[in-house]
C-alpha cells in the first residue's frame, strides 16, 4: 500500500486538499498535530501525488482521528479506508485500547464498516462577540498559571476518560492569556481554554466540575472577555447535555452549526462525569 508517515513537508498539501474541501483548518492546526503525534499521520501517495490523508492524536491509552480527506479525483479507490486500516494498525500495536472520532452522517458510514461504534450527538455553535455582551460579563476567574496544570490534566482526565496530558500542556502554552480556572474554597472547580485561530477563537476544553450553570457562566464569560469584540467564537458540546445549551442561548450572536456523531472503536470515551464537560477540546482534538 502507497502510506507513509506524514512529514512536515506534506503541510501545504494537506492545506490544499483541506481548502478544497471548505474545511477551516490551517497550518496551525496540522502542525499542532504532527509535533504532539508525530507518528500517527498518514500520507496516501501514488505516482508521484499525494491522493489523502489522515491525521490522529496519540493520547495514553487512546487515539482521536482528526482529518480523514481523500482528494475529489481519487475517491472511491479504497484509499480511505487503506489508510484508515493502517492507521488502526499502527495503534493497534501500540496498544492504544479506544479510538474515537467525530463523524458526519456520510462518514458515519464509512466509519462503521470498520468497527466504530455511535455513542453521543454532538454539535458545534458558533457565537459572535458584542461589546455591548462583553461589558455585563463578570471576571470572577482567574488566569491559569503553569503550576496549575497537573490538576487541570487530571480534571480533563477524569472527563474524558483518559490523560491527554500533552495536549493540555500545550494549548495553554500557546495562549496562555485565553486560559482561565475557577476556584470554590480554594480548590480548581473548572477550567476554560480559549485560543486564537486564522477565522477567530476556538473555545474547548470547558470543564465544570461541580456542574453548577453559575460556575459555568463564569468561565466562559471570563474567556470571552479575553477576546476582542467583533470575534467569531466556535465551540463544541454533546447535544443532550443538561446545561451547556442553555447557557449558550443566553449569549446573544449565537447559532448552532454543524452536528457530528462522536464514534469510539473499543472503550467508550465520555463515558463518565459527561454533564461536567460543557465543551469538549473541539472536534480535531477530542
Ligand atoms: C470520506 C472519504 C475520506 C472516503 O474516501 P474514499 O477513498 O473515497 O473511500 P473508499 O474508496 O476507501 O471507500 C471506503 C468505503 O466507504 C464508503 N464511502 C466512501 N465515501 C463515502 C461517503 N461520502 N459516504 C458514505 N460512504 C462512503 C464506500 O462506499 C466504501 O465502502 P465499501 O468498502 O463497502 O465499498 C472521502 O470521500 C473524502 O475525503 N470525503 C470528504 C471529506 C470527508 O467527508 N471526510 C470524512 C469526515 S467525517
Amino acid at each position: 500500500m502507497p502510506v507513509r508517515n506524514m512529514e512536515l513537508r506534506d503541510v501545504d498539501m494537506a492545506i490544499e486538499l483541506i481548502n478544497k474541501e471548505g474545511w477551516g483548518h490551517t497550518r496551525i492546526d496540522i502542525d499542532r498535530i504532527l509535533s504532539l503525534s508525530p507518528e500517527s499521520n498518514l500520507i496516501w501517495e501514488s505516482d508521484g501525488v499525494t491522493r489523502g490523508f489522515v491525521t490522529s492524536l496519540v493520547y495514553e491509552n487512546s487515539a482521536m482521528v482528526g482529518h480523514v480527506l481523500v482528494s475529489k479525483e481519487s475517491r472511491g479507490h479504497q484509499i480511505g479506508k487503506g489508510l484508515l486500516k493502517s492507521l488502526f494498525d499502527k495503534l493497534d500495536s501500540k496498544g492504544i485500547d479506544s479510538i474515537i472520532l467525530y463523524a458526519t452522517e456520510d462518514g458515519a458510514r464509512l466509519y462503521r464498516g470498520l468497527g466504530f461504534k455511535e455513542t453521543n450527538d454532538l454539535f458545534s455553535a458558533g457565537l459572535w462577540i458584542r461589546e455591548s455582551v462583553k461589558k455585563t460579563l463578570e471576571q470572577e476567574c482567574a488566569k491559569v498559571q503553569e503550576a496549575d496544570l497537573d490538576e487541570l490534566v487530571d480534571m480533563d482526565a477524569k472527563t474524558y476518560g483518559d490523560s491527554r496530558s500533552d495536549l493540555i500542556r500545550r494549548l495553554y502554552r500557546d495562549f496562555p492569556e485565553h486560559c482561565f480556572k475557577l476556584e470554590r474554597s480554594g480548590k480548581s472547580t473548572g477550567f476554560v481554554y480559549g485560543r486564537r485561530t486564522p477565522i477567530g477563537f476556538d473555545i474547548g476544553p470547558w470543564i465544570c466540575m461541580s456542574g453548577s450553570e453559575k460556575d459555568a457562566t463564569s468561565l466562559l464569560s471570563s474567556v470571552i472577555r479575553s477576546f476582542p469584540s467583533g470575534g467569531r467564537v466556535d465551540l463544541s458540546l454533546f447535544c443532550d447535555h443538561p446545561l451547556a445549551g442553555k447557557i449558550l442561548s443566553e449569549f446573544r450572536q449565537y447559532k448552532p452549526l454543524e452536528r457530528v456523531k462522536l464514534m469510539v472503536r473499543g472503550e467508550p470515551m465520555y463515558s463518565h462525569d459527561r454533564d461536567k464537560v460543557f465543551g469538549t477540546a473541539g472536534f480535531e482534538l477530542g
